[in-house]
């Protein structure tokens, strides 16, 4: 699908962003793992979501969505077998959880993508699961296909050498299916939905600093909301901060602090957003105000990467727009995004006319520069279609995104949001 997007004025109007892409993976795993049943309100329907359900119903889980609630229910006798591989898609999130998930499955299964998730790293997920006991075959580089046999899994500590929630999670799966302890200690705090979901489900989690772990226990189903996706909101916020005179709220937003890093450097930058009506609880929530201005560089440092990693594309945009210098290191995860998104960002930059300067883990950006306009190849990366939007708003002239279905992985809505908040 190739989309013109031209530029705005403003962004102006309130936007209910759908729900967390990663909580709603998080709560149908959960779901399929505990005995009974688990209802979510507000799930997001998103490709990756709809991955992610696609596998669990080939394991034998049943999940029903009316009237904004999603069921889950486990099978009786437990997961079975599936007949044929089993598909992520595009999802990340999905291959890794549910390698956590049938490392403890007696069964064969063997978890496959697209070209994209074809190509990342997944020995970071399968070395430390057989090292619990469980047999994980990658294809040749360590890439999916992955094959998963099941086995009797023993806890372990596994230190982590890259922040990964997705890793973190799996290895979770695992440990509440194995015997003793199952300790993972991060170089940096990661995403911790997992950590803050497993109580509702009656798992103890222990947490101290840097490390989590769990003890092999049985899950019972759950009953809960899941909050607006702060990710799918950022694009917005990001336009609105861009368009000087721009007044944009955003209600029902996840406020999890190990997401919000991109907030902290947008806040930095010079940004005017307000929190208001805060509400906590399993994962805190609440409404955002943005108004546009001008935006001064920043520099991003290496251990604010984790909670902006799926918003550093949008910060190369901004960084255009931003008068100095702006800097981001230490964050060669992008590298092995649904693209290399350091590459994406420096391509992105340079179809609208801007410059930037890349390294192997991270760039450079000095602004203000104009943003010309022209086309953007989206590279099958929903997180590269939706920046490219937000950057299309702020350029001269249109803006041709090659490829913007993909948008859908997570934010399937989007287009239309951008199309009804943006005022010429
Ligand atoms: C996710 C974790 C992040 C993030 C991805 C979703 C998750 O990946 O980039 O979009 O739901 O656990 P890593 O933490 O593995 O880098």
């Amino acid at each position: 699908m190739n989309l013109v997007v031209r530029p705005a004025r403003l962004l102006v109007g309130t936007l209910r962003p759908p729900g967390d892409k990663s909580v709603s993976h998080r709560v149908l795993v959960l779901g399929a793992l505990a005995s009974g049943r688990t209802l979510a309100a507000g799930l997001s329907d998103c490709g990756d979501v709809r991955s992610t359900a696609r596998c669990l119903r080939a394991l034998g889980v049943s999940i029903r969505t009316s009237g904004g609630k999603t069921l889950v229910e486990p099978p009786a006798r437990g997961l079975r077998r599936p007949r044929g591989p089993l598909d992520c898609g595009n999802s990340g999130t999905t291959l890794r959880l549910l390698a956590g998930l049938l490392a403890a499955e007696p069964f064969d299964a063997v978890l496959t993508g697209d070209a994209s998730l074809r190509r990342r790293p997944m020995e970071r997920v399968a070395a430390p699961l057989r090292r619990m006991g469980a047999s994980v075959r990658l294809a040749s580089g360590g890439r999916a296909p992955m094959r998963v046999r099941g086995g009797l899994l023993k806890g372990a500590v596994h230190r982590l050498e890259v922040a990964s929630a997705q890793v973190k999670t799996a290895l979770l799966l695992a440990g509440l299916r194995a015997q003793g302890r199952t300790r993972v200690v991060e170089p940096a705090p990661s995403r911790d939905h997992t950590e803050r979901l497993l109580p509702l489900f009656g798992a103890a989690v222990r947490r101290r600093g840097l490390e989590v772990s769990v003890r092999g226990r049985a899950l019972r189903g759950a009953r809960l909301r899941v909050p607006g996706d702060f990710s799918c909101a950022a694009p917005f916020i990001a336009a609105a901060a861009m368009l000087p005179g721009s007044r944009l709220r955003a209600e029902g937003v996840g406020l999890n602090p190990t997401r919000l890093g991109f907030l902290r450097i947008l806040r930095r930058m010079g940004a005017r957003i307000r929190v208001v009506r805060r509400r906590a609880g399993t994962e805190p929530e609440g409404t955002l105000e943005v108004r546009g201005g001008n935006l001064r560089a920043t520099t991003v440092l290496a251990r604010e990467v984790p909670s902006a990693i799926d918003e550093l594309l949008l910060l190369a945009v901004l960084a255009a727009r931003a008068r100095g210098v702006t800097r981001l290191r230490g964050a060669r995860e992008l590298r092995v995004k649904e693209s290399d998104r350091i590459a994406s960002a420096a391509a992105l930059l340079r179809a609208l006319g801007a410059e930037i300067r890349t390294f192997p883990d991270g760039f450079e950006v000095r602004g203000p520069q104009r943003l010309r306009g022209g086309r953007v190849d989206c590279r099958g990366d929903h997180r590269v279609a939706m920046a490219a939007a937000a950057a299309a708003l702020c350029a001269d002239g249109p803006t041709a995104l090659c490829g913007s279905g993909c948008a859908a992985v997570s934010y399937p809505a989007f287009f239309r949001e951008l199309r009804r908040l943006a005022r010429r």
